[in-house]
């Protein structure tokens, strides 16, 4: 079946799917008044959940803090800490076909919390100890099934191949990769340019273009997986 919408015929293939996207940055808190955070938007996440629901799917978008709408007629849960985005996946995710860390997860969190607001008074130097955050694509990973697994590798040094070895790692379908030190490119803007990598090696380099229309590459690239294991039978 096929749609049109802004003048753009979207094909209805994600019908009867249901897909599960993370989005923007997470909060690690230190105190009342300050956390760790990164410049992540939220804005390739939300592109891909609006996309997914035009392309017929059922779509649950878990985001960090960000100011942008949630797309209609989705299902959106808020979070805050990585820890909570990590808990709200694994709550959602019975009976997801396709899931797609957009998010900009912070690695660690603060040890300590201090309650209250730290005070500079007599402190020359202050020493905050960071523990790891749990590794939500990694732990989907892990439980991948019959699942189609998407993740995003933004890096400022060794692109492909980092983003190769998390595209193993963490047992996805295929990785999107960007490289932050390029123009147009990464955190905080309306565009992207970006490798679609596979399990096989094979690099789609897709021109700067708006995070609508990559978010529209990437759901035509799950599609043919779609295909390619019907094919297979799988
Ligand atoms: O941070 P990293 O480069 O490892 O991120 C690669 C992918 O893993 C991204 O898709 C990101 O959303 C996901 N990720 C995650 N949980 C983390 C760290 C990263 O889901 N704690």
């Amino acid at each position: 079946m096929k749609s049109k919408k802004d003048g753009v015929v979207r094909t209805k293939d994600l019908e009867g799917k249901k897909v599960l996207v993370t989005a923007g940055p997470t909060r690690e808190p230190i105190d009342a008044v300050r956390f760790l955070s990164n410049p992540s938007t939220g804005r390739m996440g939300f592109a891909l959940a609006s996309a997914a629901e035009r392309r017929g799917a059922e779509v649950i978008l878990i985001s960090g803090p960000t100011v942008l709408v949630p797309p209609e007629g989705i299902n959106f849960i808020r979070v805050g800490t990585a820890l909570e985005m990590y808990q709200a996946v694994l709550r959602e995710l019975q009976g997801v076909d396709i899931f797609i860390a957009a998010a900009a997860v912070a690695d660690y969190h603060p040890k300590k919390f201090f309650p209250g607001k730290i005070k500079k008074q007599g402190r020359k130097n202050l020493l905050l100890q960071l523990q790891p955050n749990p590794d939500i694509l990694k732990e989907v990973g892990r439980k991948k099934g019959e699942k189609i697994l998407i993740g995003f590798s933004a890096e400022t040094e060794g692109l492909v191949k980092n983003a190769c070895l998390k595209l193993r790692e963490k047992n996805l379908d295929f990785i999107v990769a960007n490289d932050l030190t390029q123009e147009g490119s990464g955190f905080a803007l309306e565009t992207n340019r970006v490798k679609i990598i596979d399990r096989e090696g094979r690099i789609e380099n897709l021109p700067l273009m708006s995070k609508a229309k990559v978010a529209e590459h990437i759901l035509d690239r799950v599609g043919e997986v779609m295909k390619s294991r019907k094919a297979l039978g799988a």
